[in-house]
């Protein structure tokens, strides 16, 4: 079955779905972008999207500090995302990658003088890492880029060469993902996903100034965990914290909620998935497939 995608107004098969090779978006990652999920309920026939206002809500934040105006409101964005899913038919998980981005055709990095477009590809999608048998982890040797550089606060796609690095090296190691630190040796978060620790019945995250990306699932894993009686600190978190909590998990719209098994070859705990990290998981997947009436509000019906 043909997909289509959005490109500033128009409903697009996806073969046919081109940006020009000069696009300053794809010479300088002058882009800002979303991730968004919609899951499928089986019982129900319906496919939901989550947490579509808040994603479209950063994307507009990413774009004032990118100098880029947003075509759309909140609520118009919404919509389209909505049509989007419907026009695909989609009965199974789906993600969408709404785009912001500088669609100039020339060579210099500035953002003046230069149009800013939108689209959203979008796809078929189940787990982006799985998420049942817990990840060993390590320190990155790289640090993530400062709120002075590019800042993690914005979703812009050229600060991915960063994770890109983080990644691919994890992985080269022989490890699932890396947790990052900042230029001052304090945690951030993974690669591409924010991170929880586990002390006790206490659950430890590093700050919304601590040089992450604010994740929309951070704030979910917040609000969930006082469901579960779970107290929540924001605070900065030492590297040698990660060797001595109970547990350790990553959230993000990709990563969902994936537990850490070891840090560094560090076992947490047992060594394996621990007991918060797999209710709070659950948890998430009932409230992601609009399973759970007190969280329904954040799942946008597509039919
Ligand atoms: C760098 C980074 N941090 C955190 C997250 C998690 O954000 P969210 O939960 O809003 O998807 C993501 C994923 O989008 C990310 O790329």
């Amino acid at each position: 079955m043909t997909e289509f995608y959005y490109m500033d107004g128009k409903y697009v098969e996806a073969e046919k779905a081109f940006i020009p090779v000069r696009t300053h978006a794809f010479l300088y990652g002058t882009a800002v972008f979303e991730g968004i999920r919609a899951y499928w309920n089986e019982e129900e026939k319906q496919l939901y999207a989550f947490r579509v206002p808040e994603h479209y809500e950063r994307l507009i934040r990413s774009g004032k500090i990118m100098y880029m105006e947003n075509p759309h409101t909140v609520e118009e964005y919404c919509k389209i995302t909505q049509e989007l899913l419907k026009k695909n038919g989609y009965k199974q998980d789906a993600y969408m990658r709404p785009t912001l981005y500088k669609s100039a055709q020339k060579v210099g990095p500035g953002l003046y003088d230069n149009p800013d477009s939108f689209m959203i590809i979008v796809n078929k999608m189940g787990d982006y890492i799985d998420t049942s048998k817990g990840l060993k982890v390590c320190v990155s040797s790289w640090r993530r880029n400062s709120d002075n550089a590019i800042p993690p606060r914005a979703k812009v796609a050229g600060s991915y060469a960063n994770a890109a690095l983080i990644k691919t090296d994890a992985h080269n190691a022989g490890f699932d993902d890396a947790v990052v630190l900042d230029e001052q040796g304090n945690v951030t978060e993974g690669s591409a996903m924010n991170l929880f620790l586990v002390f006790g019945n206490k659950l430890v995250t590093t700050t919304k100034a601590d040089n992450i990306l604010v994740g929309i699932t951070r704030n979910t894993v917040m609000e969930l965990a006082k469901d579960l009686g779970l107290e929540v600190e924001e605070r900065n978190v030492d590297r040698t914290e990660l060797y001595i909590a109970d547990e350790a998990f990553y959230c993000g719209t990709g990563a969902q909620i994936s537990p850490i098994v070891s840090i560094d070859n560090r076992k947490l705990g047992a060594g394996v998935v621990g007991p918060i990290a797999k209710e709070l998981q659950n948890l998430y997947f009932d409230v992601v497939r609009g399973k759970v009436p007190k969280y329904k509000k954040w799942c946008m019906p597509v039919y």
